[in-house]
């Protein structure tokens, strides 16, 4: 059986934008860290594609550790349910915790994982994510790479029920 190739869903992010914000985001990570080592907590199984090459544009000693966290059935709607299906090998107190999300859309994710994180007493926590839906309130949010209109997207780590995560770019979803 031969694999059908990934359709042409419309692009939102090019490859070269996306690099370019992510080097923009490592400097100032960078900056703003500056003297200090870093742990970066990659929410799976979405954020994988985006922390591996952010770690790569952030110049200070770091450490990675992810966590695996189901919120979403294969659906494109959330469930409303978040649960822990795979935890930190690493112990969060005294460090500074960059979580790393691919995505905020509801923000129930993250509002979770704050809660979770902060009572394992980490000296510091802030949150990068690499997209963040317009209209959501990103105030609480450190570093986020690109607002973006209410659409579900795919590519660059992000699914439709485990598929297109290995796209380069970031694209809407355009059914099948
Ligand atoms: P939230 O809890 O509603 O903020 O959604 C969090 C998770 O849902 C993200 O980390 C993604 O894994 C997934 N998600 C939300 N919106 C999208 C989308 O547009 N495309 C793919 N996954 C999404
Ligand atoms: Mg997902």
């Amino acid at each position: 059986m031969s694999a059908t190739p990934n359709p042409p869903h419309r692009i939102l992010i090019g490859e070269d934008d996306v690099h370019r914000r992510i080097e923009e985001l490592g400097t100032q990570i960078c900056a703003d860290y500056d003297g200090r080592s870093l742990l970066c907590v990659g929410v799976l199984k979405g954020a994988f594609v985006f922390l591996a090459d952010l770690v790569r544009a952030i110049d200070l000693p770091l450490e990675v550790d992810f966590m695996a966290v189901s919120s979403y059935g294969d659906s494109t709607r959330t469930s409303g349910v978040v649960r822990i299906v795979k935890d930190l090998d690493i112990d969060l107190a005294g460090r500074d915790v960059l979580l790393v999300e691919d995505i905020i859309d509801s923000g129930l994710t993250l509002r979770y994982l704050r809660r979770n994180l902060l009572a394992r007493h980490p000296a510091s926590l802030e949150v990068c994510a690499l997209l963040a839906k317009v209209g959501r309130l990103v105030d609480d949010i450190k570093y986020v790479g690109f607002e973006i209109p209410d659409e579900f997207v795919i590519g660059y780590g992000l699914d439709l029920a485990e598929k297109f995560r290995n796209l380069a770019d970031i694209r809407i979803y355009q059914g099948e």
